[in-house]
């Protein structure tokens, strides 16, 4: 059972790694109304363009996009500023680790243990998160067991503290060789999957990645847009592609965000009935059981909140509120209002900010009435 080699950053209850999400089929990565399924792929297969395309014309949703997570999820670490921040230090990984050595070479960051100074460096060739939660470095292996293998590197940096840490989920390891000194071994499925939520395209071959398109981008979730590029060019009211804001549907949505951002179909059972304490980071998932989801009939989704493109940081708690108010207003018998709190508040008392590991914070989504501490 995969669920021996549980580490990991994005997933503590199944990890990260190990989920049999069925997205290699690619079912759920694209925004698209399921009218429009199966039309555009018989006319020749659309292929990316790149997001420097998209902003010739889309230029307001370019911009909020490149200041959001999404722009800045996967990059090679000779590209990346906060690899960067590792160069010339000598971290502490503690026992059995022991002090790892940073330099920068001409393909990036590179380590060595204080143990191996003598040995030849190991490259650390890929920064995973943006590094506003954590930044993750991830370096394809040659592994005989295994299609495809990854070292998770054993030190992060974390934006929420500021700071260099062990890397969630890597506490408490025993490592069985040299190899697994460095970092944890990811395999197959999960390494793929890694690369997967963390780009827009992109496949592992070997140490490589062929054809990577990095971040979550704009095609990641509206598709390739060769086609309706070569079409905006012909007519200024080029046909439908992908989704407009107006005819946007809940269950697609919640497809799309959930593929990365997680389903309950993503998590283990005995974990989800009893709603552990990382499930907050889980965002869909505390949605699905919010009664405002559950009661409102397809009218609350990520959408209803989050404009897709922008930071989520970007907007002010009280913007948010509005957001409930639309809902719940004490002039209005549609849904009952607050009686502790009509008009403010809402956020920090029904989806408070919560500390999870390394000091990182989450607001859960399943909003609820909590008991008084
Ligand atoms: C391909 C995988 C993927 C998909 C699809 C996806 N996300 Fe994300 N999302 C991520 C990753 C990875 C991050 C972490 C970014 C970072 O490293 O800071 C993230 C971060 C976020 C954040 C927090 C950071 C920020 O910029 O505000 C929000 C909010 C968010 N996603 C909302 C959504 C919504 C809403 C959808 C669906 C419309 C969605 N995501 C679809 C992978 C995905
Ligand atoms: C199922 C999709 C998925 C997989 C697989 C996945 N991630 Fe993520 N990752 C996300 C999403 C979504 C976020 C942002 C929200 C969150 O943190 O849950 C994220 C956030 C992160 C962050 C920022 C810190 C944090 O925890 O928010 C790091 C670092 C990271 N992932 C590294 C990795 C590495 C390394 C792997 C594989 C070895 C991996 N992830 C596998 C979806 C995924
Ligand atoms: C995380 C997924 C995601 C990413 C990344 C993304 N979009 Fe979107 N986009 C959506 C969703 C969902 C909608 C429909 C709902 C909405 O507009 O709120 C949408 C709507 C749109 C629309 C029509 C409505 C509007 O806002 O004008 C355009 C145009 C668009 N996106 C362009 C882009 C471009 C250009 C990029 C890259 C810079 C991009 N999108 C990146 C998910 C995404
Ligand atoms: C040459 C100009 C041009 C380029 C380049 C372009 N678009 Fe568009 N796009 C348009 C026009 C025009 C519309 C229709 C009017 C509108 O909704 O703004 C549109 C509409 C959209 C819509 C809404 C579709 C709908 O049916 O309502 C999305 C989503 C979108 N574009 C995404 C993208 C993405 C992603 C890219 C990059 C791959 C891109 N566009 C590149 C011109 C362009
Ligand atoms: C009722 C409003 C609401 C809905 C619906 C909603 N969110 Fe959020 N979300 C928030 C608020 C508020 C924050 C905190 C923003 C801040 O940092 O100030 C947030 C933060 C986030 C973050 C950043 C990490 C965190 O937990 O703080 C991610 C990722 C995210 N939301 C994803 C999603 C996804 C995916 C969906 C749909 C499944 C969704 N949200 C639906 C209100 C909402
Ligand atoms: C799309 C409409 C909609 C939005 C937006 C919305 N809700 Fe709700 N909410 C509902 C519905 C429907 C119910 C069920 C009771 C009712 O009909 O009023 C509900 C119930 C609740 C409950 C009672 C839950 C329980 O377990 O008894 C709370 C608390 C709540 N909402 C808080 C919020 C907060 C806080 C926000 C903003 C972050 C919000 N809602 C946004 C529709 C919404
Ligand atoms: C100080 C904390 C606090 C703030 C701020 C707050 N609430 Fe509440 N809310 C509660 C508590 C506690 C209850 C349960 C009250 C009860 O059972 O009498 C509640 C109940 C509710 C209910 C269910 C009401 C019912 O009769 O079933 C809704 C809906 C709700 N809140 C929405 C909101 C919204 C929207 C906001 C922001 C405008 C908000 N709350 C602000 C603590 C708060």
């Amino acid at each position: 059972m995969m669920l021996a080699v549980a580490s990991g950053f994005c997933f503590v209850i199944v990890c990260a790694r190990c989920i049999a999400v069925d997205q290699a089929a690619g079912h759920a990565s694209r925004v698209r109304r399921s009218e429009d399924s199966g039309s555009a792929a018989s006319a020749g297969a659309p292929t990316y363009v790149g997001k420097q395309v998209c902003r010739e014309c889309h230029p307001q949703n370019f911009e909020l996009h490149q200041h959001s997570g999404h722009a800045d999820t996967f990059s090679r670490s000779v590209d990346s500023e906060i690899a960067k921040k590792f160069a010339g230090k000598a971290l502490d990984a503690g026992n059995p680790y022991g002090v790892f050595h940073y330099e920068w070479g001409s393909d990036g960051l590179q380590t060595r243990r204080a143990a191996g100074l003598n040995q030849d460096p190991f490259s650390l060739q890929y920064a995973v998160g943006s590094g506003r939660n954590a930044m993750t470095l991830l370096t394809l292996i040659d592994d005989t067991e295994a299609d495809a293998a990854g070292i998770e590197h054993r030190i992060s940096w974390f934006g929420s503290h500021g700071d260099f840490g062990l890397t969630p989920g890597h506490v408490g390891l025993t490592p069985q060789n040299e190899t697994e000194l460095l970092g944890n071994v990811v395999r197959d499925n999960s390494v793929q999957q890694c690369v997967y939520c963390h780009t827009t395209t992109g496949t592992i071959v070997g140490t490589e990645i062929v054809d990577l398109v990095a971040d979550v981008n704009c095609e990641k979730c509206h598709g390739p847009g060769s086609e309706h590029v070569q079409q905006a060019r012909q007519s200024e009211t080029p046909p439908p592609f992908s989704v407009g804001r107006d005819r946007w549907d809940f269950e697609a949505e919640l497809q799309l965000c959930g593929d990365c951002h997680r389903l309950p179909r993503n998590i283990d059972p005995a974990a989800l009935r009893e709603y552990s304490a990382e499930l907050l980071r889980f965002q869909p998932v505390g949605m699905l059981r919010s009664e405002c989801y559950l009661e409102s009939d397809g009218q609350f989704m990520c959408s209803t909140c989050h404009n897709p493109h922008q930071d989520s940081k970007a907007k002010s708690t009280a913007a948010y509120e509005q957001d409930c108010l639309a809902c719940h207003q004490s002039d209005s018998d549609a849904h009952v209002a607050c009686s502790v709190s009509p008009t403010s508040g809402c956020i920090e008392c029904h989806m408070p900010a919560t500390k999870f590991e390394q000091g990182m914070v989450f607001h859960d989504h399943w909003i609820r009435i909590r008991d008084a501490e």
